[in-house]
């Protein structure tokens, strides 16, 4: 019987999944309280399998759990692995790829519109008692229809965010990638730019890139002084690609018109975190995917890497670096 250590609680459903018919032993680690990393360490000293979101899968967890062969994060997002040292202790790692991608990219548009249209600003404005008669100059915005949309990470998420600009919006869309997709060109209408280019003509710049070393602070101050005075900047993928001071002075000195963020170097963000007082700042907290429907479809294809590798060897969304580990 194998041991499944999990850091949330998932629905009934999904437990019964994961123990079968008495196959494999589950135990739930909450990670809210105090004593969260003693009780992981304790549970995971005989465990094989642990299903997460934002555990870091590190050398001193891996030598906590000599007997640990998969790590099932549930998120897309797989920056809290360790690949290296899970290469070493040869854990597997899987993520949560493809569920979430409409949803993510709902709130993305959620947030273009709002940044363009000041509705999160204008909200705030009226519970203050601002609206008053006379002129509503001062509530003016900017249209997104047919304005040109730079996506920084041409992945799944990047195509979803794509098709609503250009088939909803009748947006120019550019997109910056580490590879051209060529196909994505020919199926969607979309542009291959250098990055530089994106940022210095798109009036609503995306940043939907994985975090990794070649993106961690990906935007500088080089690269928000490239922008548009006149552009928006949105960030839905993780806070580390942004250096968070080069936003806030890009902003304050108005190098670019206002930013939409869902998320942020260190979660939850500090309520006195400067970014906080901006007026021209719209602010989530990293609810990209949280829509009850998406999560449960992550949490179930989270469950189905353990099943999948703990029955037959072959999760079906093993991270790439990892994917040496199966052969
Ligand atoms: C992911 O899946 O990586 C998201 O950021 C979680 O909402």
């Amino acid at each position: 019987m194998a041991k499944v250590v999990l850091t949330k609680e998932l629905p009934e459903e999904l437990l019964e999944v994961l123990k079968g018919e008495g196959e494999h032993e589950v135990v739930v680690v909450p990670d809210t309280g105090e004593s969260f990393s003693a009780d992981l360490n304790r549970e995971l000293k005989d465990a094989t399998a642990l299903i997460s979101t934002k555990v870091k899968i590190n050398k001193d967890l891996l030598e906590e759990a000599p007997d640990l062969r998969i790590v099932s994060t549930i998120s897309v997002g797989y920056d809290n692995f360790d690949v290296e040292a899970m290469k070493q202790a040869q854990v597997i790692g899987t993520h949560t790829p493809g569920v979430l991608d409409e949803t993510v990219a709902d709130l993305t548009f959620g947030l273009i519109l709002s940044s363009a249209r000041r509705i999160a600003e204008l909200d705030q404005v009226i519970r203050e008692g601002g609206w008053t008669v006379g002129d509503d100059l001062a509530f003016y915005g900017t249209d997104v229809h047919h304005k040109t949309l730079g996506i920084i990470g041409m992945g799944r998420i990047g195509e979803k965010i794509a098709k609503r600009a250009i088939f909803g919006f009748g947006m120019n869309v550019l997109y910056y990638n580490r590879s051209q997709k060529p196909e994505t060109e020919e199926r969607l209408g979309v542009h291959y730019a250098s990055f530089d280019e994106v940022l210095s003509q798109s009036d609503f710049v995306v940043v939907v890139t994985p975090l990794t070393d070649e993106t961690y602070h990906l935007f500088d101050r080089a690269a928000f002084q490239k922008m548009k005075s006149t552009a928006y900047f949105i960030n839905v993928s993780r806070g580390q690609t942004v250096d968070e001071d080069a936003l806030l002075q890009a902003l304050e000195s108005g190098e670019i018109s206002g930013a939409a963020l869902d998320v942020y170097d260190k979660e939850p963000v500090r309520p006195d975190h400067p970014l906080l007082r901006l007026r021209n700042v719209t602010l989530t907290p990293h609810i990209g995917s949280a829509v009850v429907q998406t999560r449960f479809d992550m949490a179930a294809l989270a469950v189905q890497n353990v099943k999948a590798f703990l029955e037959k060897g072959t999760p079906p969304s093993v991270i790439p670096e990892l994917a040496c580990l199966l052969q």
